[in-house]
């Protein structure tokens, strides 16, 4: 087990009056928790990005269902679970494209089906969140071993976007693999990149390495094919929002073109990411919905306008990355190289 030096963060805590969220909009300025005590609260900070990264948003999904149930239980013990299902409905609109929301709601609507009526829900449904919330900071921890015995010797990684405590349940999924190796002496350096037009790179995983005191050098999108093209990289490392069956991997927009240049300058490149990001309902990534975010963030930096207003914008969130450029999935469930349709079956196994 790692030091809690590199694990002291959680973004998403369940405390007695409801669910707490580290602010994501306001670090690394202010380091503030906002509370929600109702489902309609959690389904806002979800949408607007309070908490965000494909596991934490499940995790803070799965405590809105226990919110929603103790509001709707004390409405009605007889029919909550009819009523609850419009907070469930809320909660899966809160976003579009991390399979993670969908996966936790559908464990907790299970849960909701054994229940009997008359009896309060919030015991069972609250054991069942804080199920799914450890169970993914176990297979952050898992694959941070199984991602770091694929790097050799000292390298140089480069990361997209924000993959640390922030975006999981804890200690994160290819931040956990770069805590991990780093921890172990097989990173020399993180390059991460700023990740516009919402700064995760610049904003959060810079702050995160650097509470670690891991040595991190932040770049501008911009500046990683040329990067890569000089041979100071081994591996790129990135996490995902949702990976279909064939193992084409939605993530944070930018992540594609990441994956192009390593490729083409022979740079290996790794996806980490739990099973509960797998949909296996999909067979291709051309099948995964990808958010289309609001055009002031394209428009403006730091609230500051950048372009002419009235300019159009095209802003989706995330890209997909086809199967055929990872060289390595990590999963808690094992590692897949070059994964495919077939190779992929494995972790069903
Ligand atoms: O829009 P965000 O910040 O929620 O997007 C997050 C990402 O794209 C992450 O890379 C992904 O969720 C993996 S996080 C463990």
């Amino acid at each position: 087990m790692l030091s809690t030096k590199y694990d002291a963060i959680r973004a998403v805590i369940w405390a007695e009056m409801g669910v707490q969220f580290l602010d994501q909009r306001r670090l690394p300025e202010e380091e503030t928790y906002q509370v929600a005590t109702r489902a309609s609260e959690v389904a806002e900070a979800i949408t607007k990005m309070v908490v965000r990264g494909a596991p934490a948003i499940g995790i803070a999904a799965a405590y809105g269902v226990v919110l929603a149930a103790r509001a709707r239980f004390s409405e009605s013990s007889l029919s909550w679970r009819q009523l609850i299902e419009a907070d469930l409905c809320a909660l899966a609109a809160a976003r579009p494209t991390a399979v993670n929301l969908f996966w936790a709601l559908a464990r907790m609507r299970s849960r909701i089906k054994d229940l009997p009526d008359n009896v309060d829900p919030e015991a069972v449904l609250l054991a069942e969140a804080q199920s799914i919330h450890l169970e993914d900071i176990e297979a952050n921890y898992q694959m941070s071993k199984l991602g770091a015995a694929l790097i050799e010797g000292s390298a140089n990684v480069l990361t997209h976007c924000n993959t640390g405590s922030l975006a999981t349940g804890g200690f994160g999924t290819a931040l956990g693999v770069i805590r991990h190796a780093y921890s172990k002496g097989q990173i020399k350096k993180v390059f991460a990149d700023e990740t516009r037009p919402w700064l995760q790179g610049a904003r959060l995983t810079a702050w995160e390495l650097m509470r670690d005191q891991i040595p991190t050098v932040l770049i501008a999108d911009s500046v990683a094919p040329y990067l890569l093209g000089q041979g100071q990289i081994q591996w790129v490392i990135i996490g995902a929002d949702r990976i279909a069956a064939n193992g084409d991997t939605a993530n944070k927009i930018g992540s594609y073109s990441l994956a192009l240049a390593a490729r083409h300058h022979g740079v290996r490149f790794m996806v980490v990411a739990p099973t509960s990001t797998i949909d296996w309902s999909l067979s291709s990534g051309s099948e995964i919905p990808i958010e289309q975010r609001p055009q002031e963030e394209i428009l403006t930096l730091a609230g500051k306008a950048v372009a002419m207003p009235g300019t159009e914008v095209y802003n989706p969130a995330f890209d997909v990355t086809p199967a055929d450029l990872i060289d390595a999935l990590v999963t808690e469930k094992g590692v897949i190289l070059q994964p495919n349709s077939n190779r992929m079956k494995t972790l069903l196994a």
